[in-house]
């Protein structure tokens, strides 16, 4: 059981053998998220991340820099340290593994485990992945790959430092079954049941000999020694809580931890061998270790190699931070695996956050600041529509967001803050304030209906800033209120009507501006351009057209880039089609109708080249189209994708391949 009244939260420790990837960004962001929620909630909440320096891949990343291990991590840690300050993580520490504190730490379990003879010395002969930093047995590896990340693996034999992991196995077990929150989502923890019912829990070597490995901490007992990566690594949730709280001595004021977050790649790492190494040192096991699924980027694995790794500090560039914030954790039920991709971001961004909760703050601060010399309002007679939108508000704050949160269930969190978002919409427009303040008759109604707008979105404000903390700022600072979202605000349950009547606005720039479509450079082969990016178009808005209640002003899209990025190049499919028929468009100089084949399937292509070629020259023929084009008409003729060819206004040539391929292989 985890303390009463504090709140531990970790991240996992972050390899320094690479700058930080959106993946990192998302287990941080969502730790910073309960961070602050707990917070509000009045706990003592410590939010732990760092950095895990030591092993076999930050060895390998500072030779190929050709610079020492601890220079390569010193150069690397800013990268990690000043992108959370950017993304506005509010940790309480950050660890490193080569701070001098940890390596004591580490150094004094495993002389413990040593004395009570839970780690003993063997020869050890296995299939070693370097990549992975583990062994695996002869049955485990197939056609000499590592099961795990397929790449090749090594015969090594050595000798060893074992901990005796294996006589934990039914402990394990056992702890599993009875804490059905121990281990989530329940898939995961129904995997590591399965992994611990149907094999049997070897000992885990604990140490790697300096002649192969020298970059890690020396084994208190054996100085030809280094610590395994993961031994080391996994010690950093309690060494960090001895020396790096600011208000000292802590005790063991915050273990258990309540959460630790890991990716479901290094479940096993955390339920099996930190559990066991717990039961060992005779320490509490965590609360929760929740596993969250992975992001792939427009549908691909996400990797160096394929060049689509995506950068958060270009996310919050394009888009801004809390629209970046808001995506990631709305996106994807946390725990699934989700896919990443501009288009749905800038769709988020455009429906949820300019047209939803950016179009209710501008109508609310302009009618105030049009009908009412920017004063809020006493509110008046209220009605049904004004119950039924202040208890819709109440139980967001009081039930519904505590129960999603207190559950990691963040998109759903949001979805329900973004129900009110609608609602509050909904009530402007029924209410319709542009006609009440034509009516001197109405004003009563009118300031209730204006007292309200601003309430709700008071409550509002609340409700985001654990994930949008700069937003929920803005919005209280344009509504004239002063509130801290570090305080403890939420202990009790919310109250209504705690913004003043009175208060003087402070309207500001717009909140979420609109994400125009950008035009591209590239000019397409056909006799009507067509975007090879499209953004889709935003979901409705639920504004009623008038000048209080406009849209906020869109901020006029950035000047057309000269370069764009990998990323953005590689959203563009281009594949390899055959011909197998042509003909011409009538009453069309320019344009052919063409049918080719992607092996899996035949597409149907209108392309401005009638003027170069004759159809029949391109039968037979391997073009280049870009294949995930939305379709268009042309002419009437829907083109499912567009051929790449030469030339600016007149077509020179068409772009094929030299070598035979088969139609449908990817081009890059
Ligand atoms: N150093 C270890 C963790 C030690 S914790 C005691 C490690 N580091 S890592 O840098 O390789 O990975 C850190 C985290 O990033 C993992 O939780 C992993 O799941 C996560 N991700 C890496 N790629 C990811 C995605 N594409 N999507 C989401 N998360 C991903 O493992």
């Amino acid at each position: 059981m985890s303390k009463p009244g504090t709140f531990y939260i970790t991240t996992p420790i972050y390899y320094v053998n690479d700058v930080p990837h959106i993946g990192h960004a998302y287990t941080t962001i969502a730790a910073d998220v309960l961070a602050r929620y707990w917070r509000l909630r009045g706990r003592d909440v410590f939010f732990l991340t760092g950095l895990d320096e030591h092993g076999q891949k930050v060895q390998q990343a500072a030779a190929k820099a050709g610079i020492a291990p601890q220079i390569h991590c010193d150069k690397l840690a800013p990268q990690f340290q000043d992108l959370w300050k950017r993304l506005n993580i509010s940790n309480d520490a950050f660890i490193r593994t080569t701070d001098a504190q940890h390596k004591k730490v580490v150094q004094r379990y495993l002389q413990e485990l040593f004395d009570k003879q839970l780690i003993y010395k063997a020869d050890y002969s296995g299939w070693y992945c370097t990549f992975d930093e583990r062994f695996w047995t002869e049955k485990d590896v197939a056609d000499g790959l590592c099961p795990d990340c397929k790449r090749p693996v090594e015969k090594l034999s050595e000798h060893n430092y074992f901990f005796k992991m294996g006589q934990y196995q039914d402990q394990l077990q056992r702890h599993i079954l009875d804490h059905p929150d121990f281990i989530r989502p329940e898939s995961r923890r129904n995997e590591v049941l399965g992994f611990l019912h149907t094999q049997k829990l070897g000992d885990l070597s604990i140490s790697r000999p300096k002649s192969r490995l020298s970059w890690g901490i020396e084994l208190p007992f054996d100085n030809d020694y280094v610590t395994y990566v993961w031994f080391d690594a996994l010690v950093n949730y309690i060494s960090a809580l001895e020396y790096l709280p600011r208000e000292k001595p802590i005790g063991n004021r915050f273990w258990p931890a309540n959460v630790h977050l890991v990716g479901k790649d290094i479940l096993t790492t955390h339920a099996v061998y930190w559990s066991t190494m717990l039961m060992a040192l005779n320490q509490p096991l965590p609360e929760t270790i929740f596993a969250h699924g992975w992001w792939t980027v427009d549908g691909e694995k996400m990797s160096k190699s394929r060049g689509n790794v995506v950068d958060p500090n270009k996310m919050v560039d394009e888009f801004g931070l809390d629209a970046f914030r808001y995506f990631i954790l709305r996106e994807v039920p946390f725990g699934q695996d989700g896919d990443f991709s501009q288009s749905a971001m800038v769709t988020r961004v455009n429906s949820d956050l300019a047209n939803g909760l950016g179009n209710l703050l501008s109508r609310t601060l302009t009618l105030i600041e049009k009908n009412r010399s920017n004063q809020i309002p006493q509110a008046g007679k209220t009605r049904a529509a004004e119950r039924d939108l202040q208890q819709a508000t109440v139980t967001l704050l009081n039930e519904t967001l505590p129960r999603h949160l207190e559950q990691l269930e963040f998109s759903r969190a949001l979805e329900a803050i973004w129900q009110v978002v609608q609602i509050a919409n909904q009530y402007v427009d029924k209410t319709a304030p542009w006609n009440l303040a034509k009516n001197e008759s109405d004003a009563d109604q009118l300031n209730t209906v204006l007292y309200y707008m601003a309430e709700t979105l008071r409550c509002l404000a609340l409700a985001i800033s654990p994930f949008m903390p700069t937003s929920a700022q803005s919005i209280c600072t344009q509504l004239g209120l002063s509130l801290d979202f570090n305080a403890t605000m939420l202990r009790s349950p919310l109250s209504w009507g705690d913004v003043k009547a009175g208060t003087v606005i402070r309207k500001g720039t717009s909140l979420f501006p609109r994400i125009e479509s950008k035009p591209q450079g590239a000019k397409p082969v056909s006799d009507t351009p067509i975007t090879a990016n499209p953004v889709p178009a935003a979901a409705p808005t639920t504004t009623t057209p008038t000048a209080a209640a406009a849209t906020p002003a869109a901020t006029p899209p950035p000047a057309a880039p000269q370069q764009i990025t990998i990323d953005e190049f590689m959203k563009i499919q281009l594949k390899t089609a055959k011909v197998i028929s042509a003909e011409r468009v009538p009453k069309s100089e320019k344009l052919l109708k063409l049918q080719v084949s992607l092996g899996t399937e035949q597409r149907q292509i209108v392309a401005g080249i009638g003027k170069k070629y004759e159809p029949d020259m391109l039968v037979g023929k391997t073009i280049v189209i870009v294949a995930n084009l939305k379709p268009a008409k042309l002419m009437g003729i829907e083109s499912q994708g567009m051929v790449l060819a030469a030339g600016d206004s007149e077509v020179r040539g068409l772009a094929t391949i030299i070598e035979e391929v088969d139609p449908g292989t990817k081009v890059k």
